[in-house]
């Protein structure tokens, strides 16, 4: 039953009805995502917020819930932007899952809450308990930073820490599991019940997932970009078939890459190895050659493997860039260098192969916003992906997943790959309201997925796609199919930008000026805004110039456009798919 459905007399006290009387009021368009169920009616409520870009900080806050309920506990999960502030007064049990985007920022679905609640006019929560769950990834210089933050504020508000934070790398799963299972006994106190990881209550994944990847099949690897273009994108598609997997548009699939059998070669070369040394990777013997090329990160250098290579050569330069703790400068320095720069820089860093693999990170899955809708090829996913090739140093670079895809994988080759869905970034269910798309480079993978569902469909909806590249006569691509689009009516605008086609650089955010007043009219409409692509200069910039738009056209002071935003953002009517 849904939660909703649910007398709220009877389930909650006082301050919970408020605060869920306020809730239901300030939600719109959205359903309660409901977990509680008819015979909880006396249980405690525990309240799980989540911050998520991708899905990973939402999908642990849903098993946290299948959790709570084991333990008997009445659980309530949430996005952060789906509250207000002033809602957390209320609650007496609350868990914060929150990942760290940008550097080191809030998630864009929990921005909104996290400014209210760093307002001087914040009350205070002396009657809650909490505990954070911060997802994150090392490799970043602001480690989890959204997840220490709420950590440190909620105390600072006078809130009781029932359990230590726990900040999650890359491998999330494990220390989350841990997490959650101490943690909500505490919450459920002494009427706690017994329950395992493998309890059929807690686990009801499907069978292939992040810890499981399915080996799928590569049906497709076409090169999109002209021969002579200065950039390579390809169009794959991959085989589900048989998985027993879906997917919608919007959703992201990880791919599970190899390294390159020629790095691994050089690395081991320069580390004075043979490749033939068995060693034990995940409680399995194996030779270094296969551990480099299936297991460990090797193109990108790890913390320990820098600092290590800075001890052993004590090399002024390193050393003192790492001494100074000057990030910019480091990254500087890193910048265009791999593993094997560093090691033929510094000849006389031999490493023996157990030594060198303690200081590796494992090997990471890559995501790709899919650009196919899993309605029309149920069983295929597509995917737009830029191959990632540069000189420096004196050497050829690549980057490993983008490669793997487009060099590596044959006939014989099973690409292994989980989903990553992401439940905000999705074709609205009102088929009749116009979507804003923006989607430079790659970042128009999603939309052409967008695209086709919306044609799958029969959307009457209009779809105006913003789409920018280098050089039209060599990157616009998917560029017949888009035309196609555009001829049938289903594209109802499509404005690009092409950046090197002149000497001043267009954008596609310069566009959305030039159009701005039609653009402030589809919002106004009840359009969707959708951005995906870089993070961090081009969808800061789209922001802005959407900002702008809607001052500008909205004839609002700074503030009211702001505020406009937010409520878009509010109402997920302003999303966005960015790495
Ligand atoms: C949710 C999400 C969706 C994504 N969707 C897509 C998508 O649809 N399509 C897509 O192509 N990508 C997408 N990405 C990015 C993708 O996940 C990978 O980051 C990208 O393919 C690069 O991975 P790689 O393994 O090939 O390169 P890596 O081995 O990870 O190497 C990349 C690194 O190489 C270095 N580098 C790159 N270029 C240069 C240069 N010119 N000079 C010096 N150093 C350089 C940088 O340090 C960079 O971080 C997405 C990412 C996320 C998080
Ligand atoms: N964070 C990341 O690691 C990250 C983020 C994005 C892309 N990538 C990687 O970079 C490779 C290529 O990416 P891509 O094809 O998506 O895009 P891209 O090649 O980086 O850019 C696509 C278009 O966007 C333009 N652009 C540059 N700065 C912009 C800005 N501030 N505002 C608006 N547009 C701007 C580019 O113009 P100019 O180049 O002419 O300036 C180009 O015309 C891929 O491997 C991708 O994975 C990595
Ligand atoms: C573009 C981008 C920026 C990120 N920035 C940070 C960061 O600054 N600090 C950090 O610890 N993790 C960072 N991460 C890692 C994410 O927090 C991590 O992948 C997390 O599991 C994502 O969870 P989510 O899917 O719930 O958003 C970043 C990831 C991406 C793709």
């Amino acid at each position: 039953m849904k939660l909703s459905q649910l007398p709220l007399d009877a389930l909650y006290n006082e301050n919970q009805r408020a605060w869920l009387s306020g809730f239901f009021a300030g939600m719109h368009t959205h359903k309660i995502q409901s977990i509680g169920s008819a015979n909880q009616t006396d249980s405690q409520i525990i309240t799980i917020l989540y911050g998520s870009q991708t899905g990973n900080a939402e999908s642990v806050a849903n098993d946290a819930a299948n959790i709570a309920k084991a333990y008997g506990l009445n659980p309530l999960v949430k996005c952060m932007d789906e509250i207000e502030a002033d809602a957390l007064t209320a609650i007496d049990s609350l868990l914060i899952i929150t990942s760290t985007y940008g550097e080191g920022e809030m998630p864009d679905n929990a921005q909104m809450l996290w400014d209210s609640v760093c307002a001087e006019t914040m009350p205070r929560l002396e009657a809650m308990k909490f505990s954070v769950l911060a997802l994150g990834d090392t490799s970043y210089d602001l480690f989890c930073k959204a997840g220490i933050d709420w950590d440190n504020r909620l105390a600072e508000l006078g809130a009781t820490r029932v359990y230590d934070r726990t900040d999650c790398d890359v491998d999330f799963e494990d220390p989350a599991q841990r997490w959650m299972t101490a943690v909500i006994p505490h919450m459920a106190g002494s009427a706690a019940t017994t329950v395992t990881e493998n309890d059929s209550r807690v686990s009801g994944k499907p069978e292939y997932h992040r810890k499981n990847p399915f080996p799928a099949k590569l049906l497709v690897n076409r090169l999109l970009t002209a021969p002579l273009s200065s950039k390579e994108t390809r169009h794959y598609e991959i085989s589900i078939a048989g998985s027993g997997l879906s997917y919608e548009a919007g959703d992201a699939l990880c791919i599970v890459p190899a390294n390159c059998p020629e790095l691994v070669a050089g690395i081991i070369k320069a580390i004075g190895c043979t490749g033939d040394e068995d060693e034990p990777v995940n409680g399995e013997l194996m030779p270094l050659k296969e551990a480099l090329r299936t297991h460990f990160e090797i193109k990108t250098p790890s913390k320990e493997l820098i600092e290590e290579i800075a001890t052993r050569s004590g090399d002024q330069e390193l050393n003192g860039i790492l001494e100074s703790g000057d990030k910019e400068k480091l990254a500087d320095y890193l910048w265009g260098r791999d593993t094997l720069d560093l090691l033929l820089q510094f000849p006389a860093c031999e490493f023996a192969a157990a030594e060198f693999i303690a200081l590796l990170k494992p090997l990471q899955h890559r995501a790709y916003s899919i650009s196919s809708s899993g309605n029309l090829h149920p069983d295929h996913v597509h995917l737009t992906v830029a191959s990632v090739r540069y000189e420096s140093h004196n050497r050829q670079h690549k980057g490993v997943c983008s490669t793997f895809l487009a060099d590596l994988v044959n006939d014989e080759t099973r690409v292994h790959c989980f989903f990553t869905p992401n439940k905000v970034f999705r074709v609205p269910d009102d088929n009749n309201l116009p979507m804003i798309m923006v989607g430079p480079g790659t970042g128009i993978a999603p939309f052409r997925a967008f695209l086709q569902e919306r044609r799958h469909r029969n959307a009457p909806g209009k779809n105006w796609l913003f789409f920018g590249d280098r050089n039209a006569a060599t990157d616009f691509i998917y560029r017949e199919e888009l035309e196609d689009y555009q001829q049938s009516g289903l594209l109802t605008r499509l404005d690009v930008a092409f950046s090197r086609d002149q000497d001043a650089k267009i954008y596609v955010q310069d566009r959305m000026i030039e159009q701005g007043a039609e653009l402030f009219s589809w919002l106004e409409q009840g359009g969707y805004f959708f951005v995906c692509g870089d993070a961090y200069r081009m969808a800061k910039d789209v922001d802005q110039a959407l900002h702008d738009v809607i001052a500008g056209h909205g004839r609002f002071s700074e503030q009211q456009a702001i505020d406009y935003v937010n409520q878009l953002k509010k109402e997920k009517r302003y999303v966005r798919d960015v790495y």
